[in-house]
């Protein structure tokens, strides 16, 4: 599995304000929203609690709550704000729980996760990894046959390998010659 990458998850207009997205990548389960400022997010579609899927739970627009035991996440960070059943005498740093975070932007109508190299085991419970300077944006390299114009052209552009092309032209050509 190729980690420390950028992938594409959903496009964006499967992204509603308020609403939650199932993703999956590199067998990762993800859940992705919008915030009420319409920022993209995604978190791992598993409470830290008991392993829920967030992605059954509630979004009011700013915070996930997990549908088992109602514990409340931030949706940008996954930092914890609320576990419900905490009672005064009970004295833990909720702030300090966080459910699995990913970075999350939206480029070409495309909302795109960065998948971070494995680090240490931590529960699911600490804050996400933020992708590296010379990381930024640097998406995963494709199919070995589409390396060299990927490499000459940049991951941003739409990839088509010569001989689709050459492909598609012969279409082309050939339906204009018919009709
Ligand atoms: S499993 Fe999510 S709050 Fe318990």
């Amino acid at each position: 599995m190729l980690t420390g990458y950028w992938y594409r998850a959903l496009p964006s207009n499967h992204v509603s304000r308020g609403e939650l997205q199932k993703a999956m990548l590199l067998e990762i389960p993800l859940v992705i929203g919008r915030d009420q400022t319409g920022k993209a997010f995604a978190l791992r579609d598993a409470c830290p609690h008991r392993g829920m899927p967030l992605s059954c739970g509630r979004f009011d627009g700013e915070q996930v709550e997990c549908s088992y035991h109602g514990w409340r996440f931030e949706a940008q960070s996954g930092q914890c704000q609320l576990i419900p059943s905490l009672t005064a005498d009970q004295n833990l740093k909720v702030d300090r729980i966080y459910a699995g975070n990913y970075a999350c932007e939206e480029r070409d109508d495309f909302v795109w996760v960065f998948i971070p190299d494995p680090g240490p085991a931590s529960g699911g419970f600490s804050r996400r990894e933020e992708p590296a300077a010379e990381a930024k944006f640097d998406v995963a390299p494709p199919h070995p046959h589409c390396r060299r114009a990927w490499r000459r052209r940049g991951p941003h552009r739409r990839l088509r390998p010569r001989r689709m092309r050459d492909q598609a032209a012969v279409t082309a050509r050939r339906r204009t010659q018919i009709f």
